[in-house]
C-alpha cells in the first residue's frame, strides 16, 4: 500500500486543502476518466451515511465505490439508523468505523463531519454538512470548470441564487481563491454571500463585484454558477417564497453570452434554469454531475492510500 499526505485523511472543508492537493484531485478525477480502474479499491468497504437527502452525492459516492471494486455498507435517510432512537452522532459513526475502511457522509447539521471526525480514525468524506460546507462537490465543480474553460486561472465567475445559505457557493469560492477569478455574486441582500467569506476574498485580493440581478453580469463570465432557494434552510417561510422566483435563468438571458459560456448548478433544480436552456450549448450542468463520480473516485483512492 502507498503511504501518502492523503492516506487516512477527512475532506471535512475546503480551508484544509493547499492549491497541490485540489490539483493532485484534479489530475486523479481527469485520469479515472479516460481509464477506469475496476479493482484498485477491490477489499475495501465504504460506509455511505445519510443522514439528509441526496440523488447526487450520495449515488456518485456509492458508484465510485463500486466502480473501483469496493463495496457499500450504509443508509439513505436517518429515520431507519438507530439516530431515530436518540443515538449521538457520535457513538454511531464510532460504530460504523469499526465495520469500513472509510466513510462518506452528509448531516444537516453544521459542524457534524468534523463531529464525526473526532468519534473515528477512518477518513470522513463530508458531503454536505448543513449551510457550511460541500467540498466534494468543490472539486467536482473545479474538475468541471476546468474541463469545459481548458483552465482554471483569471475566469470570471458569476454564482446566483442562495449565497447565504448555500453550502456548494461557500467551498466553491474558497478553493477558487487559489485561481485569481473575478467573482459575481448575484442574490437579493438578503440571501448574500456571508460576510465572513468576503473577508476572506478582500484577504486574499480576490476582485468580486454583489449584484442585484443576472442580466448585469451574464455577458460577461465565462462561467454561470446558478443554485437552488433552498426551502429547506429559511426559518421564516415568507422570505423563502419572495426569494424562489426572483433568479431564473431561459433563454431569452442567454442572447450576447460568450461562446464559451457555460451554465453549472450543482443540482437538484427546481425551476431556476428552464428546460429549454438543456438544448443549448451553454448547458453543462449534467455533465457537472457526472464527474462526481470521477472526483470522488480520486478521493477514495487517495484516502485509501491507491494513488498519491
Ligand atoms: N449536488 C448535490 O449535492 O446534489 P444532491 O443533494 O442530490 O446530493
Amino acid at each position: 500500500m502507498l503511504k501518502n499526505n492523503w492516506q487516512d485523511r477527512d475532506i471535512i472543508s475546503i480551508p484544509e486543502l493547499s492549491r497541490t492537493d485540489i490539483l493532485t484531485v484534479l489530475k486523479h478525477a481527469g485520469e479515472l476518466k479516460k481509464k477506469p480502474q475496476p479493482k484498485l479499491l477491490e477489499g475495501k468497504v465504504m460506509g455511505s451515511c445519510f443522514f439528509e437527502p441526496s440523488t447526487r452525492t450520495r449515488l456518485s459516492f456509492e458508484t465510485a465505490m463500486q466502480r473501483l471494486g469496493g463495496r457499500v455498507i450504509g443508509f439513505a435517510d436517518a429515520a431507519v439508523s438507530s439516530a431515530s432512537k436518540g443515538e449521538t452522532l457520535y457513538d454511531g459513526m464510532k460504530i460504523i468505523g469499526q465495520y469500513v475502511d472509510v466513510i462518506a457522509m452528509r448531516h444537516p447539521l453544521e459542524g457534524s463531519a468534523r463531529r464525526a471526525s473526532e468519534a473515528t480514525d477512518k477518513p470522513i468524506l463530508n458531503g454536505g454538512d448543513g449551510a457550511n460546507q460541500h467540498p466534494t462537490q468543490t472539486l467536482l465543480d473545479l474538475f468541471t470548470i476546468k474541463e469545459c474553460q481548458n483552465k482554471l486561472t483569471g475566469l470570471k465567475i458569476a454564482m446566483v441564487g442562495d449565497l447565504r445559505y448555500g453550502r456548494t457557493v461557500h467551498s466553491l469560492l474558497q478553493a477558487l481563491k487559489f485561481f485569481q477569478p473575478t467573482l459575481y455574486f448575484v442574490a437579493p441582500n438578503f440571501l448574500q454571500m456571508p460576510d465572513y467569506l468576503l473577508r476572506e476574498l478582500d484577504t486574499a485580493g480576490i476582485k468580486y463585484y454583489c449584484k442585484d440581478t443576472i442580466d448585469e453580469v451574464i455577458r460577461q463570465v465565462d462561467i454561470l454558477y446558478m443554485t437552488r432557494i433552498q426551502k429547506e434552510r429559511f426559518s421564516d417561510i415568507t422570505e423563502y417564497e419572495k426569494a424562489k422566483s426572483m433568479y431564473i435563468l431561459d433563454t431569452p438571458l442567454l442572447r450576447g453570452v460568450k461562446p464559451n459560456m457555460r451554465v453549472l448548478h450543482p443540482l437538484p433544480r427546481v425551476g431556476e434554469i428552464t428546460s429549454a436552456v438543456d438544448n443549448t450549448p451553454h448547458a453543462y450542468y449534467f455533465q457537472q454531475a457526472e464527474n462526481g463520480l470521477y472526483a470522488r473516485q480520486a478521493l477514495l483512492g487517495l484516502v485509501l492510500g491507491k494513488l498519491n
